[in-house]
């Protein structure tokens, strides 16, 4: 039980092309599959750090714009919430990860963007999301309740839970120029919490989904067509937006990632 997060690069063109987003695993059929567009991009997180303005390092955030500093569990999130950036319009979660850099042989960075994935190209950055009924398709799967908030890695829990996924695509293409990569040959991409290696990549979850509906979805074992969600289209999905709490730049080159995070060997 837990998160998994599949990290693609975009420059790998097969990876666009992928009809499996576990190796090995159930088709991407089988999953509630749908995507999440950018709802901000700030240095906040209310799980880890609730309340620290701005926290250490920049995160991405998707979903409904309850988003926070602060998320008391008791908070009626999908009750706060009047808009959605995921294309299920009762989902009110944010999920949030990381954020990408590419530090340039000068030593500047710069955000690597988001791109949408296949058959999901129209979402404005953000991700895309997974959960995952069992895929016996007869097994009673306990939707998450209000207050949950999920980072991964978390232990077990009794009851059978859905599986989340988050698969995040970076297009690459504006630093495909060699010579601004490092003269010594290590690869250039590092996130914001200052890891080159990967090693450190996170997800986190806050529950939010209205009323029964994930539920519903889980019950009805929903692959990527469920029939017993609301739904809005892309388009609608990338209107919704919300505005940051921590207002600094975080586009364009910058002299060091937000935070002043220096990049860890
Ligand atoms: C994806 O892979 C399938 C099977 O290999 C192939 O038929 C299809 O043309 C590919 N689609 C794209 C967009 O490359
Ligand atoms: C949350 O808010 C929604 C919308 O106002 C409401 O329908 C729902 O009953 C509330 N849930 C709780 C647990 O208070
Ligand atoms: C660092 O390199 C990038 C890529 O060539 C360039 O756009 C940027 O202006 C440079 N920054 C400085 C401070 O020279």
């Amino acid at each position: 039980m837990g998160i998994v997060l599949v990290a693609l690069m975009a420059t790998l063109a097969s990876a666009q092309n992928t009809s499996n987003p576990i190796p090995g695993g159930p088709s991407f059929k089988d999953f509630l599959r749908f995507s999440c567009s950018e709802l901000n991009i700030q240095r906040i997180d209310p799980l880890v750090t609730p309340g620290v303005v701005p926290s250490p390092h920049l995160h991405q955030f998707v979903g409904g714009n309850a988003l926070a500093p602060i998320m008391d569990p008791s908070l009626n999130v999908s009750g706060k919430a009047t808009c959605t950036t995921c294309t299920y319009t009762e989902d009110f979660s944010n999920y949030w990860t990381a954020v990408l850099f590419f530090k340039a042989r000068n030593g500047s960075f710069h955000r690597v963007p988001l791109m949408g994935n296949l058959g999901l190209e129209r979402q404005r950055g953000g991700m895309t999301v997974y959960y995952t009924a069992p895929y016996d398709k007869k097994t009673k799967v306990t939707a998450f309740k209000p207050g949950f908030r999920m980072l991964i890695g978390d232990p077990g829990h009794s009851v059978k839970l859905p599986q989340v996924l988050y698969e995040t695509i970076w297009d690459t293409s504006a630093f495909n120029d060699g010579s601004i990569w490092p003269a010594d040959g290590t690869q250039p991409f590092v996130f914001s919490m200052g890891d080159p290696t990967g090693y450190g990549w996170h997800g986190d979850y806050m529950f939010g989904w209205k009323g029964d509906a994930l539920q519903r979805a889980m019950d009805r074992y929903c692959g990527t067509d469920c029939q017993v969600l609301e739904t809005q289209s892309i388009e609608e999905a990338n209107m919704c937006a919300e505005a940051v709490v921590v207002n600094e730049p975080i586009d364009g080159w910058l002299g060091a990632m937000p935070g002043g995070v220096d990049v860890t060997s």
